[in-house]
């Protein structure tokens, strides 16, 4: 099993993030307090790969991000904010670099609004998948200026909290993994 851990640091706060690269039973520790567990990840093996993913919400503070890696991919667990879900769910999805949910559950031409990137009734959560939709990169650090959310280290495309390319060269919004809320504070990926 290997861990790489990340840390997440911010003006007021500082949490402590785990990266889950591989393993059947991961642990991953938050909000500052190592010697507290927070969370659970059990990842189920089928066919030579982690096809599901199980993610533990519990004590993912708001404004904060988890960091899970589903197969090959790093997918994005965020608890927004109830401001932040207000303000995104007012941006008009006509006046956006990608105008597209990108969202597997809905039809193509779905609009990126915010509910079209979330699940109803679950707002407070984001789910997306890591990568840069420019050339791939891995989004590490959360972009804390204007929008919110993530900027890649690459070439400086940014995401606001309901994943959706606000600057640089991405051509799409972030790619949404198919993922279903088996309770509040279950998901299972895949
Ligand atoms: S890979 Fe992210 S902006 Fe180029």
């Amino acid at each position: 099993m290997k861990l790489t851990r990340l840390l997440d640091q911010r003006p007021t706060t500082r949490r402590d993030v785990l990266f889950v690269a591989a393993g059947t039973t991961i642990t991953c520790l938050g909000a500052g307090a190592l010697s507290h567990t927070v969370n659970k990840i059990d990842l189920r093996a089928s066919l030579g790969w982690f096809d599901t993913v199980t993610v533990d919400l519990t004590g993912i503070s708001p404004g904060s991000t988890l960091r899970v890696k589903w197969g090959q991919r790093p997918v994005l667990v965020r608890r927004r904010f109830t401001h932040e879900i207000l303000s995104e769910q007012a941006v008009n999805p006509e006046e956006l670099l990608d105008k597209y949910a990108r969202n597997p559950e809905l039809e193509k031409n779905a609009l990126a609004t915010d509910s079209n990137r979330v699940k109803k009734g679950h707002e407070q959560w984001l789910v997306v998948t890591g990568l840069c939709t420019h050339m791939g990169c891995s989004l590490t650090a959360d972009y804390k200026e204007q929008v919110g959310g993530w900027s890649c280290p690459c070439h400086g495309a940014r995401y606001d909290v309901s994943g959706r390319v606000r600057s640089g060269p991405a051509p799409q919004n972030l790619e949404i993994p198919p993922y279903r809320f088996v309770s509040d504070t279950l998901i299972e990926l895949g």
